[in-house]
């Protein structure tokens, strides 16, 4: 089949590569000169593992191309849309410029019969606005929501083989022919047996918005109760191990600590709640309120952990970051909790130094005040204290005796429950952490 996909971000990029893989011929489209540059040179513009070695091979097959040009789109049976819906600037509401701008340009070569497919998270109501404007200017061309769940750091891995399809159909006569077209696309998911969910475009464009805002749910109530065993001296690891063999609640997404940041889980439920308020439906999601301010209050206790275990006092204490991604395997620092708690500390006075395995690049461009290093050990030089923040395997690897070789105090505050409390310990750490007792 041939197949465009509209914007090489994250999400496009990868899946238009993991589409030539499985056989079509793809054209990623994107305004951006640079990254349509470096994704032709298979070079990947973000940190993904196993995404530069899929392009390369991809490419080499001559199946996969890239352009700056929407022309280049003409004659594609299906065109994905796969640009970014930031947050809007100063409010809750997805910013749906990209996605307006986009098919605005696909709407010049769009043909009758040909399918425009939405990937992009989207406020519900979206792919019916879409489909109405399309409807208007090129009729016989479809439109169909099919949402994208995959994770950074494991994003080859989901687009290949997702857990289930989502296909949002349109009401009409054409239905049938969407949803031929995308079982064509998908052929080798489908013949798999991978769950396959058909649906109208509302409850299509909501599968993505609940299922991030239950993960975001579940990342906040083990955080609310590492918050109780703070006040109790209960330790939320434990508690997350023993309820989650009930197999109604599951281990996953238990993980208390410094909480969700990235660019889909803090935006998606904040555009949410901004929705149903437009819908007249606001109090359907105000938890969803109180799931953001969990999670936004893990950072400031971690600031206040901080302190404590210095004495009372940051000023001038020397003070070593573990991490800036939002989480390991990914250089994206988009709300990363890391670089957030740095910055805090940073301004009450602490001497920060910071060092990520991926994502000091990004970090140093967005946050050039800050102070960074490449390796642990020169961030941890003479450090009164030692923050990890992202829990990337180097740094739950660490050896706690040689590492203490290198700071000036052996104190080590665990952001993400991810080290070995006992290794630390016994090599003469004060180890603390959120949710769990002074060890
Ligand atoms: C998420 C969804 O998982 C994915 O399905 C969707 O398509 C996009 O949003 P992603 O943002 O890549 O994916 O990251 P994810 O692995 O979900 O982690 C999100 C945040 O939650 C990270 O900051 C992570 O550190 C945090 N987290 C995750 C926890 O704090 N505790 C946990 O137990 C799990």
């Amino acid at each position: 089949m041939r197949i465009a996909v509209i914007g090489c971000g994250y999400l496009g990029a990868v899946h238009a590569a993991s589409m030539a893989e499985i056989g079509h011929e793809v054209v990623g489209i994107d305004v951006d000169e640079r990254k349509v540059a470096a994704l032709r040179d298979a070079r990947a513009p973000f940190y993904e593992p196993g995404f530069e070695d899929l392009l390369q091979r991809t490419l080499g097959t001559g199946r996969l191309s890239f352009s700056t040009d929407m022309a280049d789109a003409t004659g594609a049976q299906v065109h994905f849309l796969c640009v970014g819906t930031p947050q809007k600037h100063g409010e809750y509401g997805a910013d749906l410029r990209y996605v307006d701008a986009a098919v605005e340009s696909l709407l010049e070569v769009l043909q009758p019969g040909e399918l425009l497919a939405g990937k992009s998270t989207v406020p519900v109501g979206t792919a019916a606005r879409l489909a109405e404007l399309v409807d208007g200017k090129v009729p016989g061309a479809l439109v169909a929501w099919n949402p994208e769940f995959l994770r950074e750091g494991f994003a080859v891995e989901d687009t290949l083989h997702p857990d289930r399809l989502v296909y949002g159909l349109p009401a009409d006569g054409y239905g049938e022919a969407a949803e031929r077209l995308l079982d064509e696309v998908y052929a080798p998911i489908v013949a798999r047996g991978t769950p396959k969910v058909t649906t109208d475009y509302a409850t299509a464009e909501m599968v993505k918005t609940a299922a991030n805002s239950f993960l975001a749910t579940k990342i906040s109530f083990i955080n609310a109760m590492a918050e109780l065993c703070e006040a109790t001296g209960a330790d939320v690891k434990l508690l997350a191990d023993a309820i989650g063999y009930d197999d109604r609640i599951g281990r996953k997404f238990l993980n208390a600590g410094l909480g969700f940041g990235g660019g889909c889980l803090p935006k998606d439920i904040r555009a949410f709640m901004a929705r149903a308020g437009e819908l007249g439906a606001d109090q359907a999601l105000t938890f969803l309120r109180e799931v953001d301010n969990i999670n936004m209050r893990r950072r400031i206790r971690m600031v206040e952990l901080a302190r404590e275990v210095l004495d009372g006092s940051l000023l001038g204490k020397k003070v070593a970051v573990l991490g800036a991604a939002f989480k390991p395997d990914s250089d994206d620092i988009r709300d990363s909790p890391a670089l957030n708690v740095a910055q805090q500390l940073q301004l009450q006075g602490a001497v920060v130094r910071v060092t990520d395995p991926a994502a000091i690049e990004n970090s140093r461009r967005e946050w050039p005040h800050l102070d960074y290093t490449s390796t642990p050990e020169e961030a941890a030089a003479g450090a009164d204290a030692v923050l990890v923040l992202t829990e990337w395997r180097q740094y739950r690897e660490l050896d706690p005796v040689a590492f203490g070789q290198h700071v000036r105090q052996k104190r080590v505050l665990d952001g993400r429950n991810a080290l070995d409390r006992e290794a630390w310990t016994s090599a003469g750490w004060t180890y603390r952490a959120l949710g769990r007792r002074a060890g």
